[in-house]
């Protein structure tokens, strides 16, 4: 019979097994998946498990900060952080093509992540909290590839360790239950997903500093009303993005030449299909209200009511 507490058990038999006395590493990104698998691996080994956290500087606002004091402190994992947004922003500067965009940030992570990995000692295992939607989206043997799904953590061939994947096998929802069911604190286990290449790919077409900041600022606001509108539970993703555009409008007596902030929201069970989501008009007028008022360089606010497919959740 399949229950959690099976797979659990189950999971934890073969972690022992497999790993035996050496030493896991585990990539998080502050993301419920790599989250869940950090966890269901420290049940299994406790201490031999050191994860790290690269802050690639395309988090949310105060996102970095949060991981550490829920993971680390919270759950007592033995957490490394990496503070390394120059080297990616570097690289990142002057690109614009999407596919392209997530192949640095990934191509990045890994030469971060193994220069920090080489420093650690008798490392022979990595954790990835790949889902088993990941795997279909991204299978090299699908003959339609929707997008690159760089997990933040993704490996190249030769890396020296060996994988432990044991969320591969699970959805979206199970995760969550599976978190719980580890003791996870919910604002990890219901924290919204959130992609590998983060704000890199919400700031459409080349990304720079301002932009980010646009999107950070903007975003932010958005969970602030999702929140206090009670709506964060039952919406599955949202977020702002920022279309490479500008856009005419008017403020106080002066004409504006301005950036737009687009509001994704949807809901959806797994990813793989998604509708948009009915958020009350008040509560749109009071998020799109403050993005104006409090966002600098944003003079116009639209929401995006297309359904997964004909598009896909992220914009890019
Ligand atoms: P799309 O945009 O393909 O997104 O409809 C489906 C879900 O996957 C997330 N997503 C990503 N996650 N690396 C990730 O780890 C990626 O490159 C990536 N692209 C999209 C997206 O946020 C949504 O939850």
């Amino acid at each position: 019979e399949w229950t959690m507490a099976n797979f659990i058990d189950e999971q934890v038999a073969i972690i022992r097994e497999q790993v035996g006395s050496r030493n896991v590493l585990c990539a998080l990104s502050g993301g419920v998946d790599s989250s869940v698998a950090a966890a269901l691996v420290h049940r299994a080994i406790g201490d031999q498990l050191t994860c790290m956290f690269i802050d690639h500087g395309l988090l949310r606002k105060e996102e970095a900060t949060g991981v550490m004091e829920s993971l680390g402190r919270g759950f007592q994992m033995n957490i490394v952080k990496i503070d390394a947004a120059k080297r990616f922003l570097d690289q990142l500067e002057g690109v614009s093509d999407p596919e392209q965009k997530r192949k640095i940030i990934g191509n990045e992570f890994i030469y971060v992540f193994e220069e920090e990995a080489g420093k650690l000692e008798n490392v022979d295992f990595l954790v990835q909290g790949t889902l088993y939607t990941d795997v279909i989206e991204s299978g090299t043997d699908t003959a339609q590839t929707i997008k690159s799904h760089h997990n933040v953590g993704g490996l190249p061939e030769d890396m020296k360790f060996d994988l432990i994947e044991p969320l591969n096998t699970l959805f979206k929802d199970e995760v969550r239950k599976l978190g719980t069911e580890l003791g996870v604190p919910d604002e990890i286990v219901w924290r919204q997903p959130f992609p590998g290449p983060g704000l890199g790919i919400r700031v459409l077409g080349e990304i720079t500093e301002q932009k980010l900041e646009i999107v950070r600022e903007s975003d932010y606001i958005l969970r602030e009303e999702i929140k206090n509108a009670g709506l964060d539970r039952e919406i599955w993703q949202y977020f702002t993005a920022l279309p490479d555009m500008r856009s005419v409008g008017v403020m106080g007596d002066s004409r504006t030449y301005d950036y737009t902030v687009g509001i994704r929201a949807v809901t959806s069970i797994d990813g793989m299909t998604s509708d948009w989501a009915r958020i009350p008009y008040d509560v749109l007028e009071k998020i799109s209200t403050r993005i104006v008022n409090e966002v600098q360089h944003v003079n116009r606010v639209v929401y995006d009511v297309t359904s997964k497919p004909p598009s896909t959740i992220e914009w890019e």
